[in-house]
């Protein structure tokens, strides 16, 4: 089994980037995570009609854009003309839907990582997005400061396909922790496991980081209920609120451990 890279996890990641201080999963959010220290951002990836990779959580544009309907139903020139800050304030109106490309610029010229969520909607090809994504993806960032994850096994074991463990390191993500959830991490060769924190248990996390899997959980904004979950082992806590945390969560000397 080829070696993990030796990625420096740290203990935050901006969920969607800066989520709740800028429109999440923009240029904008990621630039603010950057902006306060936080070096790693979480984000989703989907697929446009016409193929191209953008970053963007929902099936449909409504909630952060002041466009209608369905993603899968857009094209790169529709998605130009769209607004994707102002919902969430005037100070961020004019921003534009990033593509995957842009993105990647980005986190590149500022040596940031990145947890690149495959976000497969229903009807969607996990197989189709992750052969998009994971070329771009390899090709633009080291391995240190890259996971990709997915809700959709199929896209991960196609990603797995793809790239071994030494040059992608892949994420498990699920709402909650199963009986099955190392043999689905064997048969992935996976690097980490991402969980909903209100689900963890105690004896859940003792399983995963005995058995040297990287323990990560969303989307806690609220430090003082989840500090426990540090004592259980948690790596790392992905928020949208990362600066919240300050002076609760463990401190950077444990960064690596
Ligand atoms: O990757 C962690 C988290 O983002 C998964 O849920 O819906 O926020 O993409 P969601
Ligand atoms: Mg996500």
């Amino acid at each position: 089994m080829p070696p993990h890279p030796n990625i420096a996890l740290p203990r935050l990641i901006a969920h969607r980037g800066l989520s709740a201080h800028a429109p999440e999963n923009t240029l904008t959010a990621v630039r603010a995570a950057f902006d306060i220290g936080c070096h790693w951002v979480e984000l989703d990836v989907q697929l446009l009609g016409d193929g191209t990779p953008v970053i963007w959580h929902d099936p449909t544009l409504k909630r952060c854009s002041d466009g209608h309907g369905r993603l899968s139903r857009l094209s790169m020139d529709e998605a130009r003309g769209l607004d994707v800050g102002s919902w969430f304030g005037d100070a961020f109106r004019g921003e534009r839907m990033a593509t995957l490309a842009d993105m990647l610029e980005l986190l590149a010229s500022l040596d940031m990582g990145v947890n690149l969520e495959l976000k497969v909607g229903r009807n969607r090809s996990g197989t189709e997005l992750a052969d998009t994504v994971v070329p771009r993806l390899l090709e633009t960032l080291p391995p240190e400061r890259i996971i990709l994850s997915s809700f959709d096994l199929a896209a991960l074991h196609h990603a797995r396909s793809m790239a071994d463990a030494s040059r992608l390191p892949i994420g498990i993500l699920t709402e909650s922790i199963t009986q099955t959830w190392q043999s689905r991490c064997k048969a992935l060769d996976a690097f980490s496991v991402h969980t909903d924190w209100t689900r963890l248990t105690a004896r859940r996390a003792r399983e995963i980081k005995d058995a040297g899997y990287r323990l990560l959980c969303y989307t806690p904004n609220d430090p003082t209920a989840f500090a426990r979950h540090w004592r259980w082992g948690v790596d790392s806590a992905i928020s949208d609120d990362p600066a919240c945390f300050a002076g609760i969560a463990p401190p950077p000397d444990l960064v690596d451990s």
